[in-house]
């Protein structure tokens, strides 16, 4: 039986890899992703706000693609490949979109920020070299209450020269 098929209330075992590390946890057919990466896998770093696909503060990278956490199942990550937020750079360090986000003071509370940078990093390796409306566009998926979003523009921008630089 596959993990999609199981019965209400029936918990089984889910496996994947998180961060780059092999992960197992229990979740029941309806839990949500999201709810089984921070309450199964302490993953915390995935914030929950709306939790019906509209505020962007849940996205990871499953497989690769920026994804809303909290719209997806957790039974449909069995064998994925996550990426959090606490896996974009490796510990104690910050990569380049970080880096610019903190030049920039691209974040005040932080609520949207792990779900944007998650966002950012997909859409950059798909447009190395964006203009402002592109990342306008992007950014349209996220809300941040807080900054005004001029920043994180500006933190997108660099980041994206300073990849493009770097590579
Ligand atoms: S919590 Fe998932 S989009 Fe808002
Ligand atoms: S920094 Fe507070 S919601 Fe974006």
């Amino acid at each position: 039986m596959t993990t999609l098929h199981r019965a209400a209330g029936e918990r089984f075992t889910l496996h994947l890899t998180l961060n780059g590390q092999r992960r197992s946890g229990e979740a029941e057919p309806r839990m949500l992703l999201c709810d089984f990466l921070r309450h199964e896998l302490q993953a915390f770093g995935v914030h929950v706000g709306c939790e019906h696909g509209v505020c962007g503060a849940c996205t990871v990278l499953l497989d690769g693609r920026a994804v809303r956490s909290c719209t997806q199942y957790a039974a449909q990550a069995d064998g994925a490949d996550i990426v959090t937020v606490e896996g974009l750079a490796e510990p104690g360090t910050l990569n380049e979109v970080q880096r610019a986000f903190a030049k920039h003071h691209a974040l005040q509370c932080g609520f949207c920020t792990p779900g944007i940078l998650c966002s950012v990093t997909h859409f950059l390796r798909d447009t190395p070299a964006p203009d402002e409306q592109q990342v306008r566009d992007m950014l349209s998926g996220h809300i941040c209450r807080c900054t005004g979003y001029a920043p994180i523009v500006a933190a997108v921008l660099e980041a994206a020269t300073a990849i493009r630089k770097g590579s």
